[in-house]
């Protein structure tokens, strides 16, 4: 019998300390054998913000007892692993070391091959864990930190269309919500409010929208935000809410108009029948599926957005992309470094710094 390929996932690059067990299943419903994600929330509300060196010490203390209940929760032990995959980067360093150093010590022990993954990998192939997604297809990857549209072209092969030029799609969600004093982290927070909101009292800019190419731009959309409430003085309940339906109404404007470039280009390139994948914390958002639903069917791309809780930081996604580069026979040394950058597609990335 042929052995079924599980392989422990380990995720400590931001805010949440996360392990997950996946399994090669040919059904993707029973890929996941056990998927568990510490948020530390309650540790960084009060700064409004993630705090590096109170992750780092947070991943320390809770990552051992979490891998545990993992392997506990999949029903299987570390000599049941055919390797261990942890976060290798981009992120918050202290975290990404303590997962590293983790992953690496279990691998050691056990003899198993160690995968360093790419966090962005890990959104970018979340999609084939959930729906078997063939390459190429399209990714619309928006988290805290990034904003990207990128051409999936197959296991460790990315080609960038488009970046954000200053800040991420979730950055603006969670600036705008600490300007709203919606909390942290700001997208649900915006999305919770802007429900009861009405978006035309408050007129937002939309960066870029109609300009070619794929780029996006925020900070002028946070700035103009920022002085529309400078304006209202004190903000009560409504005004809160028509905020936030403008703010996250711009947002999504914005995402439509640069996929659609993307989508063009991404169809000339490699035809109609491919697919449009969403991934990371944004692509959680309620107004944004049923927009990027309707784009794709516009460009006979077949639409795919993991479920909200595959969306946002997880372990079972980089376990998944674990399993795919063991496939491979992509492995790492023991001495792979963390990387606090990692772009996926490094050609576009230095084209851009020059
Ligand atoms: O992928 P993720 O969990 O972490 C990063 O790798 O950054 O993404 C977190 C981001 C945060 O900016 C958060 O505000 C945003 O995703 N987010 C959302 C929603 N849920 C999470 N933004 C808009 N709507 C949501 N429902
Ligand atoms: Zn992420």
């Amino acid at each position: 019998m042929v052995r079924a390929m599980l392989v422990l996932g380990i995720e400590t690059s931001c805010d949440e300390t996360a392990a997950a067990v996946v399994e090669d299943a040919p059904a993707a419903d029973k890929r996941i054998r056990s998927t568990l994600v510490l948020s530390q929330l309650a540790e960084h509300r009060p700064y409004g913000g993630v705090v590096p060196e109170i992750a780092a010490r947070a991943h320390l203390e809770h990552l051992d007892s979490l891998i545990a209940r993992a392997l506990d929760a999949a029903g299987v032990s570390l000599g049941d692993l055919a390797g261990v995959a942890a976060t290798g980067g981009p992120g918050l360093i202290g975290g990404v070391m303590v997962g590293v150093m983790e992953a690496k010590a279990i691998a050691y022990a056990r003899g198993l091959p160690f995968v360093a993954v790419n966090h962005l990998e890990g959104h970018a192939l979340s999609a084939r864990l959930t729906d078997d997604v063939a390459f190429p297809y399209l990714l619309l990857l928006v988290s805290g930190g990034h904003c990207q549209l990128l051409a999936v072209e197959g296991v460790g092969t990315y080609r960038r269309l488009g970046t954000t030029i200053d800040d991420a799609a979730g950055e603006c969600f969670d600036k705008g919500a600490k300007l709203l004093g919606l909390g942290y982290p700001g997208g649900p927070a915006i999305e919770q409010a802007a429900r009861s909101g009405h978006v035309a009292r408050f007129p937002l800019p939309r960066p870029l929208l109609g300009r070619p190419g794929c780029d996006f731009s925020f900070s002028g959309l946070k700035t103009a935000l920022a002085e529309t409430v400078r304006r209202q003085g004190s903000l009560d309940d409504r005004a809160r809410a028509d905020l936030a339906a403008s703010l996250q109404a711009a947002i999504v404007d914005c995402l439509l108009d640069r996929t659609a470039h993307a989508a063009a280009a991404f169809t000339a390139r490699h035809g109609r029948g491919h697919a449009l994948v969403a991934a990371g914390g944004v692509a959680a958002n309620a107004m944004l599926r049923p927009r990027l639903s309707k784009l794709a069917s516009d460009w006979n791309l077949r639409f795919v957005v993991p479920p909200p809780a595959l969306c946002t930081d997880n372990a079972a996604m980089i376990a998944w992309a674990g399993v795919e580069r063991l496939k491979l026979g992509l492995t790492d040394t023991l001495d792979f470094a963390p990387r606090p950058r990692w772009p996926l597609d490094p050609a576009a990335a230095s084209a851009r710094s020059r």
